[in-house]
């Protein structure tokens, strides 16, 4: 880890004016400075190969120039607007350009800032449009922190502390991996749609790939089998396609692989080009069970449609069209898939190589008793390995409940030689690891 004096002193600064609860300060990581493309700079000059896309963001890469051009242009213009009041004209122009790219032919949005955002709007329009609150969310899903939000992600890590504030209304089922899970946990919904949950369900919300825990894809025809169970008991199918949307598994959206048109879907990440901006989008007859403004919004913020983000969300559908994302996505994430599970076939330490375009998971084994000590005791493999990969400037992220996943989501612009060099990094950090640690596992 590149623990240079620049990234120590920003570290310790940081540690005195930042919530303790925000920032991993130990070690210190790098703090970016610059990014273009697929590489990132710190502020101590070290340069990284980012897999990560910055949480998925960077689809089109960091800082492209189409985008940071509009982003700059609408800036000279007008930087903020009234959203819902007097709105910014270019809010209007992203509005039309999305709903051009949705599955209806009359859609209609809600914008927000953060993917929570856009979750909230879905959950509030379903309740709206369904008269019931309940909710159907899967395990290891994760929806974002806001409480709206948080009441449907699986993870205890993020609930406990608040789980008094999330009321009754979220009925959690297991998420299917394998074909033979598929009809035990649509029974399991069935049963709960048709009046076995405590508050009558309105929406089914489920993100058709689960990214954070782990990259985790259902069986072909689970998502199309709930969407028709969801539907039958008068309930939405939500597709959270904030991390998987815009192109990033190969397809517009992830629902498209499995030929499913959701009630609702919610946007974000990818959808701003690196500006916060995310989106909740339905068909008319879904979302006009929202009363039509009359002078005081029953639900929008200070910055909705801010005009930079809605300029660099033209900008990001500009260059998705232009660039191909979302078939760049699937070549690059093709032959990343053949590499890894070629070059990991047979190593001790490797559970499975998951993924579909540019989304995809190393699933590690989780040490035994004689897990790794020191520094990295207590982590997952997926946590360790990201470690190593970032000394040897490789910025992966660890994902699952317990980091034992290795997620990679590289911008879909990433150049071919990158590409190699990245996954060449990532298979020695993952081989070099199982060695050392299966070493030590053999020892009684
Ligand atoms: C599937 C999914 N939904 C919602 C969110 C929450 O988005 P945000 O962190 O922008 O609120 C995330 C974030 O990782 C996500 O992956």
């Amino acid at each position: 880890m590149p623990t240079d004096s620049a990234n120590r002193d920003l570290a310790e600064r940081l540690k005195r004016v930042e919530s303790r609860n925000v920032t991993f300060l130990r070690p210190p990581p790098p703090f970016w400075t610059d990014a273009a493309g697929a590489t990132v700079r710190d502020a101590a000059g070290n340069t990284y190969l980012d897999f990560t896309g910055a949480f998925g963001v960077a689809l089109a890469g960091h800082g492209h120039p189409l985008i940071a051009e509009r982003i700059a242009a609408q800036a000279r213009r007008l930087v903020h607007g009234m959203g819902d009041i007097h709105p910014p004209a270019v809010k209007v122009e992203f509005l039309e350009a999305l709903a051009a790219l949705m599955p209806w032919p009359d859609t209609r949005t809600i914008l927000g800032l953060s993917g929570s955002d856009a979750v909230e709007a879905a959950l509030k329009t379903a309740q709206l449009a369904t008269g019931r609150h309940g909710i159907i969310a899967f395990e290891g899903g994760y929806h974002g922190l806001t409480l709206g939000a948080l009441a449907a992600t699986h993870r205890e890590h993020f609930r406990r502390p608040f789980v008094n504030r999330l009321g009754n209304h979220v009925h959690f089922v297991r998420f299917p991996s394998s074909t033979t899970a598929v009809e035990g946990v649509l029974s399991e919904i069935g049963a709960l749609l048709s009046g076995g949950a405590a508050v009558p369900i309105g929406a089914v919300l489920v993100e058709p790939i689960q990214g954070r825990a782990g990259v985790r894809i259902p069986p072909p025809g689970f998502l199309a089998r709930l969407a028709e169970r969801a539907r039958g008991e008068g309930a939405l199918l939500v597709a959270d396609e904030i991390f998987t949307g815009m192109g990033r598994t190969g397809d517009l959206l992830a629902c498209d692989h499995d030929r499913v048109v959701p009630d609702l879907v919610c946007l974000g990440k990818a959808l701003g080009g690196g500006m916060p901006l995310s989106a909740c989008c339905g068909p008319a007859a879904v979302m006009d069970a929202w009363p039509p403004a009359a002078g005081e919004a029953v639900h929008t913020s200070t910055f909705l449609g801010h005009p930079l983000g809605c300029a660099a969300g033209l900008g990001f559908l500009a260059v998705l069209e232009a660039e191909d994302l979302a078939g760049r996505a699937r070549r690059l994430g093709g032959r990343a898939l053949d590499y890894l599970t070629t070059r990991l076939a047979g190593c001790e330490g490797v559970r499975a190589v998951r993924g579909r375009g540019l989304m995809l998971g190393v699933e590690l084994v989780m040490p035994g008793s004689a897990a790794p000590d020191g520094e990295t005791a207590g982590m997952g493999p997926g946590t360790v390995a990201a470690k190593s990969a970032l000394e040897r400037g490789l910025i992966v992220l660890p994902a699952g409940s317990r980091g034992e996943v290795v997620e990679l989501t590289p911008p879909a612009t990433i150049g071919e030689k990158d590409l190699e060099a990245g996954l060449e990094v990532l298979v020695s950090v993952i081989t070099a690891a199982r060695v050392s640690r299966g070493a030590r596992r053999s020892t009684p």
